[in-house]
């Protein structure tokens, strides 16, 4: 049976208009002050009202790195979806879905029915969301190979799938892009064959001319840009340079030092597209923050949280939620594609290594029981390129925890996946919630003015490993703490209060 989609909210708070709908919210939470060493706990309220408006936009989406293993999957993800494709392979008929995307393959309960049974519907029907099978892809990449041989070179996709796929792909090419070679491993230089030609300021004017290009002939309403292009090197951040906005726009039209990724993070910024980083370096320096909240323009970042450490940002907080204390985590990972290749060179390794390596500090910090001030489990990653698994990666994860009265617990985990089928649907998820975020605005009974979300949009930490928030809020990793967030906004803004899970109905005589 399909599962029904369409709900409407019956609530004297919740009013639906063709454009918008708006809701009135109570946010209940507390403020908690440290008096005499007491912990004083201030129950507070406060009262939104959110409007999102309903008019979903042609959105189209600019991969940069639209060549590589992610770029060509999610393009052909998509392809395969929307002309309903189907292929043999050797354990069956497989048929185009969205498996491993929150908005296209999760749900979220809207409540009990009269039986006492709990309601789920579909993510995406929560509150109006593209629909994936419309978006318009376009991108850039500094190997000119066409998307069905840039499939190909993938090796992700079953073959029956590629032969139907192949007509459709032939035709997408990606645009010259930026290549400053100190920035990627020296072993990516073979790749480089369709490169912006130029001075920065010249090249970072070519970026917002393909933008505009892209936006008119396709006929968009909205353009959002994600990097998923090779692991950089960090950039240092270094005063005069990029900590502001001047300085990073200075810095640019005198070709001083600065990174592919920033270069399209501002292009993308001063064309008022969103941006967002799916790699681990830091391509939104100080300066690029800074322009992104003097023009009003969302960024998320960094790395998509995928598959080791997105189960690690589960078992680290089951270990520790569960009064355990966690004090080693060794993570091993092999894999064979272009980006293992790309990381087996050391500057880019230790971006990855900083991105992976932060994801339980929140964990941690949130249990002073178990771990006194500056204690921290020990945390080594090691990644290696081994050619012949390609896409397939392997991820060896060994965690060792402290148990009562002096024992110990060691779990050790294998996980095998296709990467790129993996990071596709993060791709699809943030982009649509993205592009939701822009249509939502909200004002409080203490500020009337409407606004929107902070440009860095932390709504998106689920599917980041290392996430932007904005100065002075707390980072989480926690992927269910995560996962609550996108859900509790998205229920605030049809009038719905936060998933407790209490079945209190159930608890009562
Ligand atoms: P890939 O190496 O197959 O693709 C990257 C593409 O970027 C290549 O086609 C390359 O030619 C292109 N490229 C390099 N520099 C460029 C530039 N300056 N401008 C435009 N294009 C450029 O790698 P893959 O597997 O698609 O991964 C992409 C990125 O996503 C990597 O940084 C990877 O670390 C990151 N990532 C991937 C995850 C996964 O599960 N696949 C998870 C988390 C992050």
């Amino acid at each position: 049976m399909e599962a029904a989609t369409e709900f409407v909210v019956e609530s004297p708070d919740v009013v639906y208009s063709p454009e918008a709908i708006e809701a009135q919210y109570e946010y209940r939470t507390t403020c908690v002050s440290r008096e005499g060493g007491v912990l004083k706990v201030h129950p507070t309220s406060t009262r939104f009202t959110f409007r999102t408006a309903r008019q979903v936009p042609r959105l189209g989406v600019m991969l940069v790195g639209w060549g590589g293993n992610n770029g060509s999957t999610l393009t052909a993800a998509v392809l395969a979806n929307r002309l309903r494709l189907s292929w043999p392979t050797r354990t069956g008929r497989k048929e185009a879905n969205y498996y491993g995307s929150l908005t296209q393959a999760g749900t979220v309960s809207l409540g009990l029915d009269a039986e006492g049974q709990e309601v789920f519907v579909p993510f995406s029907s929560l509150l109006p969301m593209v629909a994936p099978d419309d978006l318009v892809f376009d991108g850039w990449d500094i190997s000119s190979l066409n998307l069905a041989e840039a499939m190909r070179r993938a090796q992700v996709l079953d073959w029956g799938l590629q032969e139907q796929l192949w007509p459709h792909m032939e035709a997408l090419r990606p645009r010259p892009s930026v290549y400053i070679p100190e920035f990627i491993a020296a072993n990516q230089s073979a790749r480089a064959d369709n490169v912006i030609p130029g001075t920065r300021a010249q090249q970072l004017e070519q970026i917002r001319r393909d933008i505009r290009d892209f936006r008119s002939s396709a006929r968009l309403d909205k353009v959002i840009v994600l990097w998923t292009a090779n692991t950089e090197r960090f950039c240092e951040v270094v005063p005069g340079l990029n900590d502001t906005a001047e300085n990073l726009l200075h810095t640019i039209q005198l070709g001083l030092e600065v990174s592919p990724s920033t270069l399209f993070a501002v292009a993308s910024i001063l064309e008022g597209c969103a941006f967002l980083n799916g790699s681990p370096q830091n391509t939104l320096v100080p300066g690029a923050l800074e322009l992104a909240w003097q023009r009003r323009v969302f960024v998320g970042g960094d790395d998509f949280k995928s598959g080791q450490t997105k189960v690690k940002s589960v078992l680290v907080d089951f270990l520790i939620g569960s009064g355990l204390k966690t004090m080693s985590i060794v993570s091993y990972n092999h894999l064979g594609n272009n980006d293992g290749q790309n990381l087996s060179a050391p500057p880019q390794f230790r971006s990855k290594e900083v991105s992976k390596s932060s994801v339980v500090d929140d964990m941690v910090h949130s249990n002073p029981v178990l771990y006194s001030p500056g204690e921290e489990p020990n945390h080594c990653v090691v990644i290696k390129y081994v050619p012949y698994v390609g896409d397939s990666k392997r991820a060896l994860d060994e965690y060792t925890s402290e148990l009562m009265l002096g024992g110990t617990n060691t779990l050790v985990l294998h996980n095998t996946c296709e990467d790129s089928l993996l990071a596709a649907p993060i791709m699809l998820d943030l982009a649509l919630l993205t592009e939701l975020c822009q249509r939502v605005s909200f004002c409080t009974d203490i500020d009337p003015e409407p606004q929107s979300f902070h440009p860095v949009l932390s709504l998106l930490g689920f599917l980041f490993k290392a996430p932007l928030a904005p100065p002075g809020s707390p980072v989480v990793n926690a992927l269910f703490r995560q996962r609550s967030c996108i859900e509790n906004i998205l229920r605030a803004c049809v009038g719905l209060p936060p998933q407790n899970h209490m079945l209190l109905e159930h608890k009562m005589e």
